[in-house]
């Protein structure tokens, strides 16, 4: 053991020393500062003994030797140096402890990190056959807690800029029980699955555990427990953003889960990446099998447990057995899926669930094969469970629509079950339908595949009864509308509306609107709201032109829209709602007072509605010089809107959408914000139509995430598109769009120039190269105030950051669109690929085993982010064909 030793902490290279003695020529402090700053690396010859540290460079971890609690023996590892409570995060010699004060950590001679105990005695080694031994090698101590051996020439400025990729070796490929922010984990099919974590044996000895914690790369991956008799629990599929069987981890903003495109050899990596970087985060697998993330409170100086996993009876692996269900919130909470019944009813009815259900009728296909008698040849069928944990062992096949993934499901009578989620999986299950679990909130729909008799006697009860429930109440109506009309004018006074016929011939009646504008202050302050005429249909159908086709202005989301034009001369604009809302009139009547209480300069004002039987309208004033698509993607009359008016156009917008999240009373998520739904009025002035109507169709449901997806392709949030997940950030993001179709002229969907498949792209490589020139419409290029331009380029790409957190809200918005100074915060690039490259392999991926996760385009493209643009633009593309309801009248 020759050369220099680390000594105490006292510096040791060469350079160190000598600043040591400049330093402590100075003054005290400094020597004393000197001397207290411990190295964070060793070369060649030097050694960590026991009781000296290496210590990275910001002081968050440590590494030398420890002994666990009631232990003498002791192990080179690495902890958090700057907290009180010590937690080591990984260990070297985790199998070969030294049993004294004898050993140290090294850089032997052949180049690698060694422990030895006593001379010559290796008791552990970074194990590198290095094919010409290096000159000289160092360890470095990271900040991430990753200690790497790389030459001695790359040693400072990794740990000056925390580049690793050049190391021999790293701590955090070869991790023990605990993952730590930066860490890559590896998903690769071919290589099988990767349990990358395993756990102490017991709480203080950390040779290796019972339980390992890893990645199951089948498509599409999951993390999964094992222990020693197989997998203990698993987190559900990885959708993109969350990972599908953890239910409280409905929010991509909330997590920091990524997986990376595939690199060259096939393989993807996961990461997690905290919030703010700078609060201690860790997963680890503790000695008993639970999976543990933990964050550190530096108010109360603890560690908190964020997530534990298995966290119920119900996550517990296969719990229930095959084909059955478990559900926390049932008593027992096992319970058989329809259509089966418990193997050995006697053993089920102890609360022995181990061995699960039986189908009650055989498949008509396997009868074919010749099983059983079963069904007299009527077909199979599906039925659906609705908020559960995708059973495990799917074979991920393609497919374009649900109908597709269920003729491939029939196709083979060994599959059991089939899943489409939003247009981009189809899963199929041919073996046994495990570990099924029901959750309160989220969970994704199964197609259990069943014998016709099995799934007909539910249905067939309940189609009976519907069918009388509507002869009955179809009968009871009519006598209702029989007395009214033949009582009528008895009734008068008894109307639930006051009809004003007489001086309003278009207006059956009227409603009072008395509720008071309770959240608001100045000028729109009244008692009450405005009434809302109640239009009658024959007048509508009169000014309409009897809905005539000459008189549709658009095709809304939610319905067309006609011109219509009232005896007095005023112009309307009827919306027809054509999707069934499943409110009765009253709630309906509701929910439009509401919504007329919604007034703003920048809002389209509702003159009243009319109901008919299903149909419902909304009568809106009309705008006659229509929306702004029609302007700004018009090349002929895009020129009219000069920068000054695209401005005023903006911030117009901003206020209203402002209005419409903050200051109503609604609080009001618009969902379908896009250039052909804002109008503009004669002095081009914009309005926003077509709020609050999603509210219509969702009155009373949970608030957060809907299955009926209204919105536009192009103008979707991730989020929003990939999870159905709504919030005012979405609507944010889709401002966002919309501020770059003004400011370029372009319109995002189906946007494609060589480089770029979206605006997005596009406008953030224009603007982070200083070419915003290029970027806008040469109609205002001359007319421009460079100032506003770039404050609102800055403004629309902070919009539409792909992670919620990150983009502005609306108060923001239009306050930094008004203000004059920068300090405006820097917008990230557009994607960090990752996620999005990763479903696109699954989309792409064909044959129905394990898909190759090397899409062409995620090798062959030039950039990164238009990898992920294009997966883009091709996903959302296909839901729009599924599930997404835009602009086509549905
Ligand atoms: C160490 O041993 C003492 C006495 O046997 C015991 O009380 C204590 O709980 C042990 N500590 C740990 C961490 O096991
Ligand atoms: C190291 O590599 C050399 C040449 O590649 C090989 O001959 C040798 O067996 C390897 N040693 C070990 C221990 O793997
Ligand atoms: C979800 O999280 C909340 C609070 O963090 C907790 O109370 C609840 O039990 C969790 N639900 C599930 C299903 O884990
Ligand atoms: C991150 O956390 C630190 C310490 O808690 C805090 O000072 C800092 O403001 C946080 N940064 C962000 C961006 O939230
Ligand atoms: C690990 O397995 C061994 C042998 O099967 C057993 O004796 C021990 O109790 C197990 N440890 C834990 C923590 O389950
Ligand atoms: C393992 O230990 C942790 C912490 O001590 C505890 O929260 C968890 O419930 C334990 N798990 C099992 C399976 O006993
Ligand atoms: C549970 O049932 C299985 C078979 O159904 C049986 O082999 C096993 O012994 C039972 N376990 C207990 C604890 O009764
Ligand atoms: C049916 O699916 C199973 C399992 O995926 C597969 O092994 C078998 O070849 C398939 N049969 C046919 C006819 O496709």
């Amino acid at each position: 053991m020759l050369g220099a030793s680390v000594n105490g902490g006292m510096p040791f290279t060469g350079k160190n020393r000598a600043s040591f003695f400049v330093f402590s020529l100075l003054s005290v402090w400094s020597s004393l500062f000197s001397c207290s700053r411990a190295a964070n690396s060793i070369s060649r010859g030097q050694l960590v003994r026991a009781g000296e540290t290496l210590i990275s460079s910001s002081g968050i971890f440590e590494l030398g030797f420890f002994s666990p609690a009631n232990s003498s023996l002791r192990y080179v590892g690495i902890w958090y140096h700057k907290i009180s409570v010590k937690t080591v995060v990984w260990v070297a010699n985790r199998e070969s402890p030294v049993s004294d004060e004898s050993g140290v950590l090294t850089v032997s001679s052949d180049g690698n990190l060694v422990v030895l105990d006593g001379p010559d005695r290796t008791v552990w080694s970074s194990g590198i056959n290095f094919s010409s031994v290096p000159t000289s090698s160092t360890a470095v101590l990271m900040d991430e807690g990753n200690l790497v051996l790389l030459a001695s020439e790359d040693a400072d400025s990794a740990s000056a800029d925390g580049d690793v990729s050049n190391s021999y070796w790293q701590s955090f490929e070869h991790p023990t029980d605990t993952y730590l922010p930066g860490m890559r984990v590896r998903v690769n099919s071919a290589a099988g699955e990767n349990r990358a974590f395993r756990s102490w044996r017991s709480s203080n000895d950390p040779s290796p555990g019972n339980f390992s914690l890893g990645v199951d790369p089948r498509v599409p991956p999951q993390i999964v427990i094992w222990g020693q008799s197989g997998r203990l629990w698993r987190s559900g599929h990885w959708n993109g953003l969350i990972f599908t069987g953890v239910p409280n981890m409905t929010s991509s903003f909330q997590y920091g889960f990524r997986l990376s495109s595939a690199e060259a050899d096939g393989s993807m990596y996961f990461t997690y990446t905290p919030l703010n970087s700078s609060h201690l985060l860790m997963f680890h697998i503790l000695w008993n099998g639970t999976e543990e993330q933990l964050g550190w409170d530096e108010t109360s100086n603890e560690w908190i447990v964020l997530q534990e996993q298995p966290a119920k009876e119900c996550d517990l692996y296969n719990k229930c057995g095959q084909f059955a269900i478990c559900n926390e919130m049932d008593s027992p909470k096992c319970s058989c899926m329809e259509g089966f019944r418990p193997t050995s009813p006697d053993q089920w009815n102890k609360g022995n669930w181990s061995a699960g259900c039986a189908r009650k009728t055989n498949l008509q296909c396997q009868d074919n094969i010749g099983i059983s008698a079963g069904d007299g040849g009527r077909m199979d069928g599906f039925l659906e469970l609705d908020g559960v944990k995708l059973p495990d062992f799917a074979d991920y096949v393609s497919a374009t629509s649900g109908d597709e993934c269920q003729v491939k499901c029939l196709e083979n009578c060994s599959c059991k079950a089939y899943t489409f989620v939003r247009g981009t999986w189809c899963m199929l299950w041919s073996a046994d339908l495990i570990d099924v679990q029901h959750f309160a909130v989220g969970g994704l729909t199964l197609q259990i595949r069943l014998a016709y008799s099995d799934l007909g006697t539910k249905s067939k009860i309940s189609n009976l009864f519907i069918i009388i429930t509507v002869l009955v109440g179809a009968f009871v109506l009519g006598v209702a509308v029989w007395l009214l009309w033949r009582f009528k004018d008895n009734l008068k006074g008894f109307w639930i509306f006051n009809r004003k016929d007489k001086e309003l011939p278009l207006c059956d009646y009227i409603v009072k609107n008395e509720e008071p504008y309770a959240d608001m202050s100045g000028p729109d302050k009244q008692a009450g709201g405005p009434d809302i005429p109640v239009f009658n249909f024959s007048s509508i159908e009169a000014a309409t032109n009897v809905f005539s086709e000459e008189n549709i202005l658009g095709l809304g989301g939610f319905g067309p829209v006609y011109k219509g034009k009232l005896p007095g001369g005023q112009e309307i604009a009827v919306k027809r709602l054509s999707r069934k809302s499943s409110q009765g009139v009253e709630e309906f009547t509701n929910e439009v007072k509401v919504i007329a209480k919604l007034q703003h300069r920048n809002l389209v004002r509702l003159l009243g509605f009319c109901v008919q039987g299903e149909d419902k309208m909304l009568v809106y004033e009309y705008m006659p010089n229509g929306s702004l698509d029609y302007f700004i993607f018009d090349p002929a009359k895009r020129a009219q809107l000069d920068w000054k008016k695209r401005f005023e156009i903006i911030e117009g917008i901003a206020r209203g959408l402002l209005y419409l999240h903050r200051d109503s009373r609604l609080r009001i998520v618009h969902r379908d914000l896009k250039a052909g739904n804002i109008l503009l009025d004669e002095d081009m002035n914009p309005k926003i139509s077509d709020f609050g109507i999603a509210k219509i169709f969702n009155g009373d449901k949970n608030e957060l995430s809907t299955e009926r997806m209204v919105g536009t392709r192009g103008y979707m949030s991730p989020e929003y598109a990939m999870e159905g997940l709504f919030s005012f950030k979405s609507d944010v993001y889709s401002f966002g769009v919309l501020l770059l179709e003004i400011i370029s002229g372009e319109t995002n969907i189906g946007f494609r120039t060589p480089e770029h498949f979206t605006l997005i792209g596009h406008a953030w490589h224009h603007w982070n190269e200083g070419k915003v020139m290029e970027l806008i419409d040469p109609c205002i290029r001359d007319t421009c105030s460079a100032d506003e331009l770039l404050r609102c380029i800055q403004v629309g790409l902070l919009c539409v950051q792909e992670s919620a957190i990150d983009r502005l809200d609306m108060p923001n918005v239009v306050r930094l669109l008004e203000s004059e100074t920068a300090g405006l915060p820097l917008p990230k690039p557009p994607r960090s690929i990752s996620t999005r490259g990763s479903i696109h392999s699954y989309s792409s991926g064909e044959t129905a085993g394990l898909p190759s996760p090397k899409p062409p385009s995620l090798t062959s493209n030039t950039g990164s982010m238009d990898t992920y643009s294009s997966f883009e633009s091709q996903e959302i593309e296909s839901w729009n064909g599924v599930t997404v309801s835009s602009g086509d009248g549905r």
